[in-house]
């Protein structure tokens, strides 16, 4: 098994981006050990604050938070970060090659019943020009990408990670503190018969993901001649590694529950890099008109519909727009 940094450099990833990677990894290393510790770390439990996106800020999305800005804005190689749980940018070096966007705890709700969280993170480079506290560096569309990855803190911590080369699984070996190499090209399969969404927004939805949805709950009795099982999570990070290992089609889609947020899921934070692992593992990532990581942001904590897993399903669910 081949530990993380000599895998990247045999893809030929850049020294000082794998130095970037790493030092990700070394904040998600000491969330894993906290999360693993439960109620012992001490920081299980709730906040009385709000953050931007106007929920309340659980201990652990505060702590996981501050563990990788700061590690991130003190290594040098980063001008900016944003976050789910900052208000605007932060700035950083102003000589640093890479800007970093992160959910550093994907998954809150699930922290008080030890069910599946993660830390979601996608790195671009810096434009030109612009200075290190102008979060005008943040509005690249996902296609700028350089690196996305998510580390899932389940029974055994797992990462998943892209750099335009495929997507890979390493494992964290808890007794080394490296993460190995585990599954080389993790390929979501064309065909499905599983999907993902929060049926409880069901009666909110537009039209064409009502039908569709219909017709995949009616299973042999219905217009797909075939039964589905369903899956949910409510953690994204688990239900997109479900995806990534045996397929599916995961939604959160446009609805009408409050006219003010038709959409939950963050462009950057969530959608973006969750995209660039679906799409480098032959998986397609959509909104209901396009492809997720060519949308132009104009906000940084911009949300988004989103559609995305095992191809032939995800195209099937479009033509219920068409
Ligand atoms: P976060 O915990 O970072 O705020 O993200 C939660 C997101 C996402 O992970 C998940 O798919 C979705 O919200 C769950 O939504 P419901 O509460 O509607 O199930
Ligand atoms: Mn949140
Ligand atoms: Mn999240
Ligand atoms: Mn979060």
């Amino acid at each position: 098994m081949q530990r993380i940094a000599p895998a990247l450099r045999q893809d030929n990833v850049p020294l000082d981006l794998i130095s970037l990677i790493k030092t990700v990894l070394a904040a998600c290393k000491e969330i894993s050990f906290r999360v693993g510790q439960g109620h012992l770390s001490g920081v299980m439990g709730s906040t009385l604050d709000e953050n931007i996106q106007g929920e309340v800020q659980k201990e652990l999305d505060v702590v996981s938070n501050q563990l990788l800005k700061d590690i991130l804005l003190e290594s040098g190689f980063v001008k900016a970060i944003s976050s789910e749980e900052e208000d605007t940018s932060v700035a950083g070096n102003e000589n640093g090659k890479y800007i970093v966007s992160f959910d550093p705890l994907d998954g809150s709700s699930n922290i008080e019943i030890n069910s599946l969280i993660g830390t979601i993170f996608s790195i671009m480079e810096a434009p030109e020009g612009m200075s290190a506290d102008n979060p005008d560096m943040f509005k690249q569309p996902g296609v700028n990408q350089v690196c996305a990855g998510y580390v899932l803190y389940g029974p055994a911590t797992i990462l998943a990670l892209t750099t335009g080369k495929g997507t890979h699984f390493y494992t964290l070996d808890k007794t080394h503190g490296s993460f190995m190499l585990t599954e080389r090209n993790v390929m979501v399969s064309e065909e499905t018969s599983e999907f993902a969404a929060n049926m409880s927004n069901q009666r909110f939805w537009h039209k064409p993901m009502q039908n569709y949805i219909n017709d995949l709950v009616a299973g042999t009795d219905g217009a797909r001649e075939r039964n589905f099982n369903m899956r949910w999570i409510a953690a994204m990070v688990g239900d997109v590694h479900r995806v990534l290992v045996r397929g599916g089609l995961f939604t959160y889609p446009a609805d009408t529950k409050d006219p003010k947020k038709p959409y939950k899921l963050r462009l950057m934070y969530e959608a973006n890099p969750m995209s660039f692992l679906i799409e480098q593992a032959g998986g397609l990532s959509v909104t209901s008109e396009g492809r997720i990581m060519e949308m132009q942001p104009t906000d940084i904590h911009q949300r988004v519909e989103v559609i995305l897993g095992s191809k032939n399903e995800v195209e099937k669910c479009l033509s219920y727009y068409k």
